[in-house]
């Protein structure tokens, strides 16, 4: 764990005092309120009811976002409430959690993921197991009917995300990969931006996830970001981000998107994953633009940021022939963009992560460091985006549907492809159910 303790102590963001002028209206005033425990909840909304499936640091990092109201963020018509968690190795354990995460003393604890996708209270599940398990997990909470958010990297593979999918359209079931960076007001901006041609068409992306740990002295083999069995290596826990930026800005905001060819180099680590990737992605020309590149990388030893300051520079860099935008470290939750065009224009954004506010005794973060008191972590937005679906009767996510999930699937089972990297049969099979 001392790994994500560094990583949030080193790119600790910049907090802003106030919100960018062009900030949704919805989200400018009223940046605090007052935090509300979770039998206070107003009946006129709609109410999404959360089942927790693991209990580690992410799914507690999830699960503290669905805490504070929703109205900090200008965010009227929805609430959240967990219901229950389960845990695969206690009831215990799931109890304990519950507790952490200020659930209401009626949720439910359990101690296996089967009596979690079995509760009738539940209206979706958030899947926070490794990536391994993500396959066998999803398909337990479809096969019960259960609506569900599943952490990223979606699956092990393109193969497994495609059935899936399959199973949750033959359901008719939401169904949604958690990338939450998609869902920040930040993001809507840069897409936006892009759309209203001001930067141009975009013809190039550059976007590094790196973390500056060096595996041997922070991770034992075990760890799930280098254990094989777990589905480890910088690629699919880290390089999804960088692939996530290029994606959001040359495949997402087009019309017609089709997938990209892509290139690849890797470095791979002394249990078999990848500490180090690069890749060359290609998109073929659309309407809008010619051939646009996208340059994704990411490792564990080198650093986005070296010195914990944005000093270094942007790690995200979005191309086009009238200008940039800029979009800091680090690319799963950046919170600083700077726009500048060929015409001398420049435009520095902050974009602050809402929450219950200074004194509120509300924090939230992730592998033991908070972010300030009182701000967000910045998870609810894909929290709100289900809730938001389920009330309309969507069955996808709205910033990356499920077919562009499975496309970026795709294009990570290519570039390990190309280097030769596999995991485990039982980790990569289409088979279920599976002991793991
Ligand atoms: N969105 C983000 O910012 C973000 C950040 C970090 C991680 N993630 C993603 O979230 C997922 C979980 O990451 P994490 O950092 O939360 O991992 P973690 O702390 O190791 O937690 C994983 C949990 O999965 C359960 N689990 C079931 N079988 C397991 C097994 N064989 N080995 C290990 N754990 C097992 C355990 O919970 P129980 O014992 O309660 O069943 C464990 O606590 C990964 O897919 C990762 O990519 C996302």
């Amino acid at each position: 764990m001392a790994w994500f303790v560094r990583q949030f102590t080193r790119s600790s963001p910049v907090v802003p005092k106030h919100f960018s002028s062009l900030t949704p209206p919805s989200l400018r005033a009223p940046f605090y309120c007052t935090p509300r425990p979770y039998s206070s909840t107003t009946m006129s909304k709609f109410t999404l009811r959360w089942g927790i499936l693991a209990t580690g640091g992410i799914a507690e990092a999830f699960a503290r976002d669905l805490w504070p109201n929703p109205e900090c963020r200008g965010v009227k018509d929805i609430e959240h409430t967990v219901v229950a968690a389960a845990s695969s190795s206690s009831a215990d354990r799931a109890n304990a959690f519950l507790k952490e995460v200020r659930a209401a003393d009626s949720a439910k604890a359990y101690g296996s993921y089967k009596e979690l996708v079995a509760d009738p209270n539940v209206d979706i599940i958030y899947v926070a197991t490794p990536h391994s398990h993500h396959y066998q997990n999803v398909m337990l909470c479809l096969e019960a009917g259960k609506n569900v958010l599943c952490e990223k990297a979606f699956t092990t593979n393109a193969k497994q995300t495609e059935l899936l999918i399959k199973k949750a359209k033959e359901k008719n079931l939401f169904l949604m990969e958690a990338v939450w960076t998609r869902y920040f007001p930040l993001s809507i901006y840069v897409r936006d931006t892009i759309k209203s041609g001001k930067i141009g068409p975009v013809s190039r992306t550059y976007a590094d996830l790196s973390m500056s740990m060096s595996p041997e002295t922070t991770f034992d083999n075990k760890h799930r970001m280098v254990n094989p069995d777990l589905a480890g290596g910088a690629l699919l826990d880290l390089g999804i981000y960088a692939l996530t930026w290029v994606f959001q800005t040359l495949y997402t905001t087009q019309n017609n998107p089709k997938p990209p060819t892509v290139m690849s180099a890797m470095r791979k680590y002394s249990t078999g994953v990848d500490e180090q990737t690069s890749m060359l992605l290609s998109f073929p020309p659309t309407d809008a633009r010619g051939e646009a590149h996208g340059i994704a990388t990411t490792g564990m030893r080198t650093a986005a940021d070296p010195e914990g300051n944005g000093k270094a520079g942007p790690s995200i860099r979005i191309q086009g022939e009238k200008g940039e935008i800029q979009v800091f470290h680090p690319a799963y939750r950046p919170t600083r963009t700077k726009l500048i065009l060929t015409d001398g224009t420049v435009e520095e954004k902050n974009w602050p992560q809402p929450g219950p506010g200074k004194d509120s005794g509300w924090k939230n973060g992730f592998g033991g460091s908070f972010q300030p008191d009182g701000e967000g972590h910045g998870m609810f937005w894909e929290a709100d985006e289900c809730a938001h679906a389920l009330k309309e009767g969507r069955k996808e996510g709205k910033y990356e549907s499920l077919d562009e999930s499975l496309v970026i699937m795709k294009v990570m089972d290519e570039v390990r492809r190309q280097n030769g990297m596999t995991y485990p049969q039982k980790i990569e099979t289409t088979d279920y159910p599976v002991e793991l």
